[in-house]
């Protein structure tokens, strides 16, 4: 397969080399707007081949694939254009930066029967993909809150708020977890250094009572990865900022009980030394790869489709409105 990988920049050039070593891509060509990238890049990978203009890449009948890393801004024209010159696409995250710009990327992709992929990342994790089985064997029982926190110190970006660069992640996941919508979203959001928000809180209230809670900053003096999923039976911990036993598994919980005496109910805590999981370790973003590459070959679904894409982008607005009225719960339809 001939593949085209348009954006060259810090997140293409970590794509360029996972794409080189996946078997199934025979030649890959890159293109960026910025000609001063295309000339480092190619002193760094003399393999690629750079054009100079997307037309090129269209029109090439040859390149049946092209995978989309530039700015939010510019993934719907530059993922529409490919589409309709019959070429399968793969999206960085978000999808889109509007509902309905996803939702015409999607309808296209149907309509001419191409795979529309998106770059979901945390969804191809070893440690997320081991907390999907966990969850779908329902060993810890029914599900309660999930707790989730992404920060660092950086990098702030000028087109999008952070909730759109990290919320995302978190969304992607709980959407992978728990395989439904939240009902209703509400976030609060803070700019201290520019336009865009850098520090946001966000909830999402699924059916059932099972609420989300969400943490994301560019402003934290370390590095924090973190989710907390609780269930009635056992509760789980996956902290990546540990060297080992990052996934641990608690047979923790609280059970209420009615007194015999009393009205008081009775109330026991089950404190339990973790149980250490362990997890495929391979690198997500070449399983990644290897997903889009699978999935045009199989024409099947990939696991995080353009469907996918668009019900993150839906959340993502919702989110975004409720941070312009100051946590104000707003619905999806
Ligand atoms: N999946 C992940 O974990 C992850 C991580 C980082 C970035 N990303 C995504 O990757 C994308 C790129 O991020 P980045 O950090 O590499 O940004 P970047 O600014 O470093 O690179 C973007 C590149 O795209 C080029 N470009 C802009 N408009 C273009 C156009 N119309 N045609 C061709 N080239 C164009 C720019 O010149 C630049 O070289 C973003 O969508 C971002 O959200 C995803």
């Amino acid at each position: 397969m001939k593949i085209a990988l348009v954006g060259l920049g810090n997140w293409g050039l970590r794509l360029i080399p996972k794409l080189f070593a996946h078997p199934g891509v025979e030649k890959l060509y890159g293109y960026d707007i910025d000609e001063s990238k295309n000339s480092h890049v190619s002193g760094e990978f003399p393999e690629l081949t750079i054009v100079s203009d997307y037309d090129m890449i269209l029109q090439n009948a040859e390149i049946s694939a092209v995978v989309v890393a530039t700015p939010a801004a510019s993934h719907y024209m530059l993922a529409r254009l490919a589409l309709e010159s019959q070429k399968h696409v793969l999206v960085e995250k978000p999808l889109t930066n509007s509902v309905a710009d996803a939702e015409q990327l999607v309808e296209l992709a149907r309509h001419r029967e191409l795979t529309l992929m998106v770059d979901h990342i945390t969804v191809y994790g070893g440690a997320v993909r081991a907390l999907k089985r966990i969850v779908d064997a329902d060993e810890l029982g029914e599900l309660l809150y999930f707790d989730s926190v992404r920060a660092n110190l950086g990098m702030l970006q000028s087109d999008v708020n952070v909730i759109w660069d990290l919320g995302i992640h978190e969304f992607a996941v709980l959407d992978y977890l728990i395989g439904e919508l939240p009902v209703a979203v509400s976030g609060v959001g803070f700019s201290r250094y520019g336009k865009q928000e850098e520090i946001a809180y966000v909830t999402l209230y699924f059916n059932n009572d099972l609420v989300a809670h969400v943490h994301v900053s560019w402003v934290s003096p370390i590095k924090i990865r973190r989710l907390i999923a609780g269930g009635r039976k056992k509760m789980i911990v996956f902290d990546d900022a540990r060297a080992k036993g990052k996934l641990e598994v608690f047979d923790s919980g609280i059970d209420v009980s009615a007194g015999k005496r009393t009205e008081r109910p009775i109330i026991s805590y089950r404190r339990t030394a973790p149980r250490v999981l362990e997890y495929d370790e391979s690198e997500p973003l070449a399983l990644m790869v290897d997903t889009f590459v699978a999935s045009i070959n199989a024409r099947s679904a990939p696991l995080t489709s353009g469907e996918s894409g668009l019900r993150m982008v839906r959340v993502l607005a919702a989110v975004e409105k409720s941070l312009k009225h100051k946590g104000s719960i707003v619905p999806l339809d």
